[in-house]
Protein backbone atom coordinates (compact mmCIF):
# COMPACT_ATOMS: atom_id res chain seq x y z
CA UNK A 1 0.00 0.00 0.00
CA UNK A 2 0.90 3.51 -0.79
CA UNK A 3 0.37 5.93 1.82
CA UNK A 4 0.64 9.83 1.19
CA UNK A 5 0.82 11.96 4.22
CA UNK A 6 -0.08 16.07 3.96
CA UNK A 7 -0.87 18.53 6.30
CA UNK A 8 -4.24 18.48 6.49
CA UNK A 9 -7.62 17.78 5.33
CA UNK A 10 -8.06 20.17 2.46
CA UNK A 11 -5.21 18.97 1.13
CA UNK A 12 -5.87 15.44 1.12
CA UNK A 13 -9.31 16.44 -0.54
CA UNK A 14 -7.28 17.65 -3.77
CA UNK A 15 -4.43 15.03 -3.55
CA UNK A 16 -7.54 12.67 -3.54
CA UNK A 17 -9.66 14.43 -6.44
CA UNK A 18 -6.04 14.72 -7.99
CA UNK A 19 -5.91 10.93 -8.45
CA UNK A 20 -9.45 10.70 -9.70
CA UNK A 21 -9.32 13.36 -12.41
CA UNK A 22 -6.44 12.09 -13.52
CA UNK A 23 -7.82 8.54 -14.20
CA UNK A 24 -11.24 10.68 -15.87
CA UNK A 25 -8.77 12.21 -18.15
CA UNK A 26 -6.95 9.16 -19.18
CA UNK A 27 -9.91 6.77 -19.37
CA UNK A 28 -12.72 9.07 -20.08
CA UNK A 29 -15.66 6.19 -19.51
CA UNK A 30 -14.03 5.12 -15.93
CA UNK A 31 -16.17 3.17 -13.56
CA UNK A 32 -15.66 4.92 -10.53
CA UNK A 33 -16.37 3.50 -7.17
CA UNK A 34 -17.98 6.56 -4.72
CA UNK A 35 -18.31 7.13 -0.98
CA UNK A 36 -20.73 9.30 1.27
CA UNK A 37 -19.72 10.66 4.92
CA UNK A 38 -18.01 13.27 5.75
CA UNK A 39 -14.68 12.48 4.68
CA UNK A 40 -15.44 12.97 0.73
CA UNK A 41 -17.18 16.20 0.25
CA UNK A 42 -14.14 18.59 0.15
CA UNK A 43 -12.79 15.91 -2.84
CA UNK A 44 -16.57 15.99 -4.46
CA UNK A 45 -15.84 19.85 -3.97
CA UNK A 46 -12.56 20.18 -5.45
CA UNK A 47 -14.22 17.24 -8.12
CA UNK A 48 -16.87 20.08 -9.27
CA UNK A 49 -14.48 23.02 -9.15
CA UNK A 50 -12.02 21.20 -11.45
CA UNK A 51 -14.93 20.22 -14.05
CA UNK A 52 -16.34 23.62 -13.72
CA UNK A 53 -13.01 25.61 -13.94
CA UNK A 54 -10.84 23.14 -16.08
CA UNK A 55 -13.13 20.98 -17.98
CA UNK A 56 -13.01 17.90 -16.56
CA UNK A 57 -15.47 15.69 -18.71
CA UNK A 58 -17.59 13.35 -16.98
CA UNK A 59 -20.31 12.81 -19.91
CA UNK A 60 -18.55 8.99 -20.00
CA UNK A 61 -17.42 8.05 -16.53
CA UNK A 62 -20.33 5.64 -14.87
CA UNK A 63 -20.10 5.35 -10.70
CA UNK A 64 -21.11 2.92 -8.39
CA UNK A 65 -21.71 3.95 -4.93
CA UNK A 66 -20.55 1.39 -1.59
CA UNK A 67 -24.08 1.74 0.49
CA UNK A 68 -26.95 2.92 1.01
CA UNK A 69 -29.24 2.26 4.32
CA UNK A 70 -31.97 0.22 4.28
CA UNK A 71 -35.33 1.51 3.97
CA UNK A 72 -34.73 5.54 3.17
CA UNK A 73 -36.01 6.54 -0.48
CA UNK A 74 -34.07 8.50 -2.56
CA UNK A 75 -35.19 11.46 -1.65
CA UNK A 76 -34.42 11.28 2.40
CA UNK A 77 -32.41 14.12 3.33
CA UNK A 78 -30.14 11.61 4.80
CA UNK A 79 -30.56 8.82 2.16
CA UNK A 80 -26.84 8.49 0.19
CA UNK A 81 -28.55 8.61 -3.06
CA UNK A 82 -29.61 12.46 -2.10
CA UNK A 83 -25.92 12.63 -0.44
CA UNK A 84 -24.58 12.10 -4.17
CA UNK A 85 -26.83 14.56 -6.21
CA UNK A 86 -26.28 17.54 -3.80
CA UNK A 87 -22.57 17.00 -2.88
CA UNK A 88 -21.40 15.50 -6.38
CA UNK A 89 -23.87 14.27 -9.33
CA UNK A 90 -25.84 17.77 -9.74
CA UNK A 91 -22.94 19.24 -9.96
CA UNK A 92 -20.97 17.08 -12.97
CA UNK A 93 -21.74 16.81 -16.77
CA UNK A 94 -22.92 12.79 -15.58
CA UNK A 95 -26.25 11.63 -16.95
CA UNK A 96 -28.10 10.09 -14.26
CA UNK A 97 -28.17 6.91 -15.75
CA UNK A 98 -24.61 6.04 -15.41
CA UNK A 99 -24.76 6.66 -11.41
CA UNK A 100 -25.69 4.00 -9.19
CA UNK A 101 -26.28 3.75 -6.00
CA UNK A 102 -27.91 1.45 -3.80
CA UNK A 103 -31.89 0.98 -3.77
CA UNK A 104 -32.60 1.10 0.62
CA UNK A 105 -36.34 0.58 -0.71
CA UNK A 106 -35.54 -2.46 -2.83
CA UNK A 107 -38.35 -4.84 -2.17
CA UNK A 108 -36.14 -7.98 -2.99
CA UNK A 109 -33.06 -7.33 -1.36
CA UNK A 110 -30.87 -10.32 -2.05
CA UNK A 111 -31.93 -10.05 -5.69
CA UNK A 112 -31.15 -6.28 -5.45
CA UNK A 113 -28.10 -7.28 -4.28
CA UNK A 114 -27.21 -10.16 -6.91
CA UNK A 115 -28.13 -7.49 -9.71
CA UNK A 116 -25.55 -4.61 -8.32
CA UNK A 117 -22.66 -7.01 -8.35
CA UNK A 118 -23.60 -8.14 -12.17
CA UNK A 119 -24.19 -4.35 -12.87
CA UNK A 120 -20.68 -4.18 -11.75
CA UNK A 121 -19.37 -6.79 -13.86
CA UNK A 122 -21.22 -5.55 -17.00
CA UNK A 123 -19.33 -2.45 -16.99
CA UNK A 124 -16.13 -3.93 -16.67
CA UNK A 125 -15.23 -3.60 -13.16
CA UNK A 126 -14.20 -0.47 -11.10
CA UNK A 127 -11.34 0.93 -12.11
CA UNK A 128 -11.16 3.39 -8.71
CA UNK A 129 -12.97 3.00 -5.49
CA UNK A 130 -12.62 5.66 -3.21
CA UNK A 131 -13.20 4.97 0.19
CA UNK A 132 -13.66 6.26 4.20
CA UNK A 133 -12.42 4.21 6.71
CA UNK A 134 -15.19 4.29 10.19
CA UNK A 135 -13.47 4.97 13.95
CA UNK A 136 -14.23 0.82 13.96
CA UNK A 137 -12.28 0.34 11.08
CA UNK A 138 -14.75 -0.52 8.87
CA UNK A 139 -14.97 -0.12 5.16
CA UNK A 140 -17.97 0.68 3.38
CA UNK A 141 -20.14 -0.53 5.86
CA UNK A 142 -18.32 -3.61 6.30
CA UNK A 143 -18.49 -3.49 10.01
CA UNK A 144 -15.94 -5.48 12.51
CA UNK A 145 -16.72 -9.77 11.57
CA UNK A 146 -17.27 -9.18 8.13
CA UNK A 147 -16.42 -11.93 6.04
CA UNK A 148 -12.81 -10.93 3.68
CA UNK A 149 -14.73 -12.24 0.99
CA UNK A 150 -18.31 -11.00 1.28
CA UNK A 151 -20.15 -9.15 -1.43
CA UNK A 152 -23.13 -6.79 -2.01
CA UNK A 153 -25.41 -7.99 0.40
CA UNK A 154 -27.34 -6.70 4.14
CA UNK A 155 -25.91 -5.49 6.75
CA UNK A 156 -26.72 -4.45 10.52
CA UNK A 157 -24.51 -1.40 11.55
CA UNK A 158 -22.04 -1.43 14.35
CA UNK A 159 -23.06 0.16 17.92
CA UNK A 160 -20.44 2.63 17.09
CA UNK A 161 -21.38 3.48 13.46
CA UNK A 162 -24.30 4.41 14.69
CA UNK A 163 -23.08 6.80 17.40
CA UNK A 164 -21.11 8.18 14.29
CA UNK A 165 -23.71 8.69 12.05
CA UNK A 166 -26.08 10.06 14.90
CA UNK A 167 -24.67 13.42 13.93
CA UNK A 168 -26.72 13.39 10.35
CA UNK A 169 -29.85 12.60 11.90
CA UNK A 170 -29.99 14.26 15.09
CA UNK A 171 -30.05 11.65 17.12
CA UNK A 172 -29.28 7.47 17.50
CA UNK A 173 -32.38 6.26 17.62
CA UNK A 174 -33.45 7.71 13.91
CA UNK A 175 -30.46 6.20 12.36
CA UNK A 176 -31.41 3.11 10.14
CA UNK A 177 -30.02 0.13 11.70
CA UNK A 178 -29.28 -1.94 8.42
CA UNK A 179 -27.89 -1.24 5.07
CA UNK A 180 -27.07 -2.66 1.70
CA UNK A 181 -23.13 -2.60 0.90
CA UNK A 182 -20.25 -3.95 -1.37
CA UNK A 183 -18.57 -6.33 0.42
CA UNK A 184 -14.99 -6.55 0.83
CA UNK A 185 -14.44 -8.84 -1.74
CA UNK A 186 -16.63 -6.85 -3.90
CA UNK A 187 -14.55 -3.81 -3.26
CA UNK A 188 -11.08 -5.90 -3.74
CA UNK A 189 -11.60 -6.27 -7.50
CA UNK A 190 -11.68 -2.63 -7.83
CA UNK A 191 -8.54 -2.21 -10.21
CA UNK A 192 -7.30 0.54 -7.53
CA UNK A 193 -8.35 1.51 -4.34
CA UNK A 194 -8.15 4.97 -2.81
CA UNK A 195 -8.43 5.09 1.09
CA UNK A 196 -9.16 8.66 1.95
CA UNK A 197 -9.18 9.35 5.85
CA UNK A 198 -8.95 12.84 7.64
CA UNK A 199 -9.31 13.62 11.79
CA UNK A 200 -7.82 12.60 14.74
CA UNK A 201 -10.98 9.94 15.82
CA UNK A 202 -9.70 7.82 12.49
CA UNK A 203 -5.68 7.93 14.27
CA UNK A 204 -6.56 4.29 15.44
CA UNK A 205 -8.74 2.98 12.80
CA UNK A 206 -5.86 4.03 10.10
CA UNK A 207 -3.07 2.85 12.52
CA UNK A 208 -5.00 -0.89 12.85
CA UNK A 209 -5.90 -0.98 8.64
CA UNK A 210 -2.24 0.31 7.82
CA UNK A 211 0.16 -1.64 10.57
CA UNK A 212 -2.46 -3.84 11.97
CA UNK A 213 -2.81 -7.71 10.92
CA UNK A 214 -5.15 -8.39 8.28
CA UNK A 215 -8.28 -9.16 9.86
CA UNK A 216 -11.90 -9.36 9.64
CA UNK A 217 -11.92 -7.64 12.86
CA UNK A 218 -10.98 -4.22 11.21
CA UNK A 219 -11.62 -4.98 7.29
CA UNK A 220 -10.24 -1.80 5.96
CA UNK A 221 -6.90 -3.95 6.89
CA UNK A 222 -7.87 -6.04 3.92
CA UNK A 223 -6.24 -3.03 2.03
CA UNK A 224 -3.13 -4.26 2.72
CA UNK A 225 -3.18 -7.28 -0.09
CA UNK A 226 -4.96 -5.02 -2.37
CA UNK A 227 -1.80 -4.71 -5.52
CA UNK A 228 -3.02 -1.14 -5.94
CA UNK A 229 -4.12 0.71 -2.76
CA UNK A 230 -3.28 4.34 -2.28
CA UNK A 231 -4.37 5.60 1.67
CA UNK A 232 -4.05 9.46 0.92
CA UNK A 233 -4.24 10.89 5.17
CA UNK A 234 -4.07 14.32 6.72
CA UNK A 235 -1.30 14.45 9.43
CA UNK A 236 -4.10 14.06 12.54
CA UNK A 237 -5.23 10.78 10.84
CA UNK A 238 -1.64 9.60 10.80
CA UNK A 239 -0.44 10.84 13.97
CA UNK A 240 -0.25 6.90 15.53
CA UNK A 241 1.54 5.20 12.29
CA UNK A 242 5.13 4.21 13.20
C1 LIG B 1 -19.87 5.68 3.27
C2 LIG B 1 -19.12 4.55 3.77
C3 LIG B 1 -18.51 4.54 5.14
C4 LIG B 1 -17.75 5.83 5.47
C5 LIG B 1 -17.18 5.75 6.87
C6 LIG B 1 -16.51 7.06 7.27
O1 LIG B 1 -20.32 5.44 1.96
O2 LIG B 1 -19.01 3.60 3.08
O3 LIG B 1 -17.64 3.45 5.26
O4 LIG B 1 -16.74 6.03 4.53
O5 LIG B 1 -18.18 5.44 7.79
O6 LIG B 1 -17.49 8.05 7.37
P1 LIG B 1 -17.09 9.58 7.56
O7 LIG B 1 -16.40 10.00 6.32
O8 LIG B 1 -18.40 10.29 7.74
O9 LIG B 1 -16.23 9.64 8.75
Amino acid sequence: MRVVIVDDAEAAACRAAQEIAALVRQKPDAVLGLATGGTPVRCYRELIRLHQHDGLDFAAVRSFNLDEYLGLPADHPQSYRRFMQENLFDHLNIPCEQTHVPDGMASDIDAFCQQYEQQIQAAGGIDLQLLGIGSDGHIAFNEPGSSLASRTRLKSLAAETVRDNARFFGSEADVPKLAITMGVGTIMESKQCLLLATGANKATAVREAIEGAVTARVTASALQMHPHTIAVLDAPAAAQLE
